[in-house]
């Protein structure tokens, strides 16, 4: 591209040229061509820098062009296609300066082929698949013209009743720290200015997973040490991992909103991880300054944020039409609108498009003919990513794998429905595109089998439900009731099932009920659908429940009654494909909760790394004065890092190499893994730590290492890990990071709960 530019320059074609080209000599040099810029800019130019705005929204295409040309734009987002993004790109490069924008969207789980959802992605406790899943998503995002995604989201949450648990990857600060990692790395490739790579802007920072309640908006309360400790170090893997940008959170910290919030945005972030990137916005939280009641108006609402250290406003108009006056009537300093504006140029010199603008856009006559083409999917990828999400909670007399053969009927909701395979922020993902279950089955059985169909149930008889998960943002109405009387479906089920040698439900919540927004207080199955599984029960034919959900759910019924019970999440495109292959046994689990999940609502929070406490639970006694709840039994009903296979493993005793650690010296703690079913598969083994005694109360054990390992039947491994003194250490009251020496447990298992144990010194 870049040498047309060039050409149309010297030749005094009428192309576009860059901001780089006027001003080439320095462009190698970072710092002196971005300063050179800012010295030739209008206070307005400046402002112009720090709007992202929203394409699709109220303002019509020829404004939007207009002030792009006026360089009152800095980037834009919501548009997924290189000719769409083409025009914007060259009405830019019309601008006095010439700076370029970038294009931004919110490929959170694959972009044109979609993957699993967060949790399902996590589910894998696999950092290559899902290394994978981001790399695909960079390629197709970038390929459409795209420079930036909003993602990873890295918000740890305790709280199912938040629809947004779905986005990130579990409860555990390493777990989701690792995947933070992986993530950033996997859509800035080797860097953020290459053509395929899109950078990365990890949100919502910080602490949004902790709304009171789980309401979305909500505030968040919370002690600094659990914040260092437990929810902030997946934002700090992301950042030290090279993400380029940081959305800011919508929601209050400890009375401040983090859009207001200099604590958050200037000393923590800045000061002391020493984040040299881009910070945004998340959605018109600069105007709802005003709504938490920290700003009287949107001229003090623009100058909290600005001080506080957001550098672009998205989707809302305060910083172009209050900054001027701002700095002019000298309550904000030039210093500060620079500042944030070197920030934004900076992002956008690393992703390379003062090199060349249309990097990731190309040349019209290279754009796809149909951007939807079967060819731009990446189907086995996805597919093998899906597989790797499902996770076996129940496996009651070996029901699965099914065989191929028989009548099976397949009943349920979202036994056929493309748009809920893929799960909330579906970006370019087209839902005619997806496989169901009930294509999947079909394509797996061929002629071996009778696949009966029956839809059942909809997902939620109540009408106020639907209109509110239909007045979500999506393009169309997505939940479509069938006009049938439940009865009427009902019954349609059951002579599918009579027929039938097995029972498939394929139940749980359409994508809308876990999304932003979507707070529930039930984590239980819409009334609807539990009692077409109360019908099928009642046939006494063998019955496998395939939920699809993005929260844990309660499943105690499901525990009870059902003989197997697979966990798929919002499994994508190829999900209709993947589950097939685990229900008939071509591929066998292998994934594990990242979450727990509690028996009842009234359980939450639940969560594997809790602190002790003075008056602990003791199963098997009884007495009163212990920490739990009466009515039900203590404790998850599905622990964190569980999950079944159609193999069994077992583990060793743990061997450490010394009863005592050095400062600055390691131990290795090792078991031997060994499978003892019939069939080949894979399991993670999960490596725990629990400090004894220390300066605060420390959680009863917190994961610090894991391992997938596939092993053959009768197969066995020795699986070691290293342990070191930054595994030990914890933030005490002062907020500082240590080890304090004393006793250690290591605990290693197949899930959270069922671990061997043994104990080291740390010196
Ligand atoms: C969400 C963000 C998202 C943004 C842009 C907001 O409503 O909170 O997660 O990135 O919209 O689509």
């Amino acid at each position: 591209m870049k040498w047309m530019y060039l050409l149309g320059l010297f030749a005094g074609f009428s192309l576009p040229c860059t901001a780089a080209e006027t001003v080439s000599p320095a462009l190698d040099d970072k710092p002196a061509f971005i300063d050179s810029l800012i010295e030739r800019m209008t206070l307005e130019e400046k402002i112009g820098q720090l709007r992202l705005i929203s394409i699709g929204g109220d303002m019509p295409r020829p404004r939007i062009l207009q002030e792009l040309a006026a360089g009152q734009i800095g980037g834009t987002f919501n548009t997924v296609t290189r000719h769409d993004n083409r025009p914007m790109q060259e009405a830019a490069l019309r601008s006095r300066m010439r700076i370029p924008i970038f294009f931004a969207y919110d490929v959170v789980h694959g972009h044109r082929t979609i993957f699993p959802i967060g949790l399902g992605l996590a589910s894998s406790w696999d950092l290559d698949t899902i290394a994978r899943s981001g790399r695909v998503a960079a390629i197709e995002a970038s390929a459409d013209g795209l420079d930036m995604t909003f993602a990873p989201s890295v918000d740890i949450s305790r709280d199912p009743r938040w629809g947004r648990i779905s986005e990130g990857f579990g409860e555990d600060p390493y777990l989701v720290s690792e995947i933070a990692r992986t993530m950033v790395e996997a859509y800035q490739g080797e860097s953020p200015a290459a053509p395929d790579s899109i950078t990365a802007s990890v949100k919502h920072f910080a602490l949004y997973g902790a709304v009171e309640g789980g309401r979305d908006y909500n505030v968040v309360d919370m002690s600094p040490m659990r914040m260092h400790q437990d929810f902030l170090p997946p934002y700090r893997a992301a950042i030290d991992a090279g993400a380029g940008g940081v959305m800011v959170a919508l929601n209050a910290i400890n009375g401040v909103p983090a859009s207001a919030n200099s604590w958050l945005l200037r000393d923590l972030l800045r000061r002391d991880w020493g984040f040299r990137g881009m910070t945004v916005s998340d959605h018109g939280a600069i105007s709802e300054l005003l709504r938490h009641g920290v700003a009287r108006d949107g001229r003090e609402a623009a100058r909290l944020a600005i001080e506080a250290g957001i550098d672009m406003s998205m989707a809302d108009s305060l910083y172009r039409d209050e900054l001027p006056g701002l700095v002019q009537a000298g309550e904000v300093e030039i210093g500060v609108i620079d500042a944030a504006v070197r920030e934004v140029l900076g992002a956008k010199y690393d992703m390379g498009l003062f090199h060349d603008p249309f990097r990731r856009i190309g040349v019209a006559e290279d754009d796809p003919q149909d951007v939807n083409a079967e060819s731009r999917l990446h189907r086995a990828a996805a597919r093998a990513v899906a597989r790797q999400s499902l996770v076996l909670l129940e496996n009651r007399g070996e029901t699965l794998p099914l065989e191929k053969r028989g009548t099976i009927a397949l009943v349920g909701p979202l036994a056929d429905s493309p748009v809920d395979m893929l799960g909330s922020w579906s970006a370019a993902g087209v839902a005619r595109q997806a496989v169901t279950l009930r294509q999947g089955m079909r394509e797996a059985l061929g002629d071996a089998a009778v696949l009966l169909h029956a839809r059942g149930a909809n997902v939620t008889d109540d009408a106020h439900m639907v209109d509110y998960l239909n007045f979500l943002n999506w393009d169309a109405p997505e939940v479509v009731q069938d006009p049938r009387s439940p009865a009427e479906m009902i019954a349609e089920a059951l002579a599918a099932a009579e027929k039938a040698d097995v029972i498939v439900a394929a139940v749980g919540e359409s994508r809308g009920m876990s999304h932003e927004s979507s707070s529930r207080t039930s984590l239980q199955l819409p009334p609807s659908q539990q009692r077409l599984l109360d019908a099928l029960k009642g046939t006494g034919k063998p019955l496998v429940l395939v939920l699809m959900n993005g929260r844990p759910l309660e499943l105690g019924w499901a525990k009870a009654n059902a003989d197997a019970v697979l966990e798929t999440w919002f499994s994508g495109t190829e999900g209709g494909h993947a589950i097939a292959d685990v229900l008939f046994g071509d591929y066998n689990p292998s994934g594990k909760l990242p979450i727990s999940f509690p028996r009842s609502v009234g359980q939450i929070p639940t969560y594997y790394n809790h602190l002790r406490v003075g008056r602990p639970f003791v199963e098997g006694k009884p007495g009163n004065y212990t920490s739990q709840y009466f009515e039900e039994p203590t404790g998850p009903l599905y622990p964190f890092g569980y999950g079944l296979s159609y193999t069994r493993f077992q583990i060793s005793d743990v061997r450490l190499s010394s009863a005592s650690l050095p400062r600055r010296g390691r131990l290795q703690a090792s078991v031997k893994v060994r499978n003892i079913g019939r069939r080949d598969g894979a399991t993670v083994v999960q490596l725990y730590i629990q400090d004894l005694v220390a300066s605060v109360i420390r959680p009863v054990k917190e994961l610090k290492a894991f391992r997938k390992v596939m092993l053959k039947a009768g197969e066995e491994r020795e699986i070691r890990f290293s342990i070191d003194e930054d595994d030990l250490k914890f933030v005490n009251a002062q907020l500082q990071r240590v080890a304090e020496p004393g006793e250690f447990e290591v605990q290693i298992g197949l899930d959270s709960q069922h671990v061997q144990r043994r104990r080291f010194e740390l010196q």
